[in-house]
């Protein structure tokens, strides 16, 4: 672990590189994409909504000019949209150096099922990433240095999932089905990373969080709570939650920094880790459970229909 404060200064040239991002129309997903996007990388902003999608790409090109910046549309909770967002994507890039896995809601406070009948958060959050990395993975495959970082949080320390009941047919708990799911991406991580270290690949998997950031992700929330995030508060909740500058630098530091590992996992520093420039940090013994991250593969795989291009590990 390295002792100076990490920051956007720290990232190295990206030119050449084509990097997607998901969910980069807004948040710590934005801020990445324009971070990448200063540094020279090409970066396409796999966005549900085209117009905030193409709104977001005239922000960056402001901010980086001379910098090549596309739009694709992604909606991840609908698998038909994973399908066609795979297919352009791999129609206009030959080669992937870095997906980013940002995109991710907190969900409703009923659950909802999606055109495919999954539980909604975690099909957006899971199923959705989980189909669209394995359907692109041939193109960053090829690619040296290529990386794939999921975006996960704080909150999956205290998450369990239900493997027995993934589409939450039992008691729906809004914050315990999105902690599942943040849960889940980070199972996602580690088992992607065995694979592709076993299928002997270049490419690896990382994860990162960005601690408590401003963001619209308390859209959701009741207004009360949504105070709370309001930047016009800063100097009261400074001590807990951080721009989304700083939010974003952990998986930005995953998908780019020379030091960075296959399975290592990025964010703020210290116990909390609310706040901070990041910094390698572990996750719950929960998450890293292989039994169970090959269990939650193989449904993955059953729900998405979706087959990774690796050598299979048997269990
Ligand atoms: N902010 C925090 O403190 C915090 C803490 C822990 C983890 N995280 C994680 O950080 C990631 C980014 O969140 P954020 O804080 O930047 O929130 P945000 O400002 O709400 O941004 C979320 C992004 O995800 C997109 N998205 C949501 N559902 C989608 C779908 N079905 N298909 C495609 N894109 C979808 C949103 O698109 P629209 O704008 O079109 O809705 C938006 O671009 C999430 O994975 C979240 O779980 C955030």
């Amino acid at each position: 672990m390295s002792h100076h404060v990490w920051t956007a200064e720290n990232v190295p040239d990206q030119r050449g590189r084509t990097v997607v991002v998901t969910g980069a129309n807004t948040g710590i997903g934005f801020e990445a994409a324009r971070i990448l996007a200063r540094r020279g990388a090409a970066v396409v902003l796999a966005c549900r909504t085209p117009a905030k999608a193409a709104e977001a790409a005239d922000r960056i090109r402001a901010a980086a000019p001379g910098s090549t910046v596309t739009t694709l549309r992604l909606d991840l909770a609908s698998q038909a949209s994973v399908r066609e967002a795979a297919e352009e994507v791999r129609a206009e890039h030959g080669r992937i150096d870095l997906l980013i896995n940002n995109a991710g809601m907190l969900g409703s406070r009923e659950r909802t099922v999606t055109e495919d009948g999954f539980e909604a958060t975690f099909a957006t959050n899971h199923l959705g990433v989980f189909a669209f990395t394995g359907l692109v993975l041939d193109r960053l495959l090829p690619v040296p240095g290529s990386r794939v970082v999921t975006v996960s949080s704080l909150v999956h320390r205290s998450a369990t999932l239900d493997l027995d009941d993934l589409q939450t047919r039992g008691k729906y708990r809004r914050d315990a089905v999105y902690g599942a799911s943040k849960l889940a991406n980070l199972m996602f991580t580690y088992e992607l990373q065995r694979q592709l270290s076993a299928s002997g690949a270049q490419t690896v998997a990382l994860a990162a969080h960005p601690g408590m950031s401003r963001t619209e992700f308390t859209r959701d929330l009741s207004p009360a709570n949504r105070f709370l995030f309001d930047p016009r508060i800063k100097l009261l909740t400074r001590w807990v939650l951080q721009d989304r500058e700083v939010g974003a630098l952990g998986m930005v530091r995953a998908a780019v920094a020379p030091d960075a590992r296959g399975g290592e996992y990025y964010g703020p520093p210290g116990r909390a880790q609310f706040t901070g420039h990041p910094v390698r940090v572990e996750s719950s013994a929960t998450s890293r459970d292989p039994a169970a991250q090959r269990r939650l593969w193989r449904e993955s795989e059953r729900l998405t229909g979706v087959g990774y291009p690796l050598a299979r590990l048997e269990a």
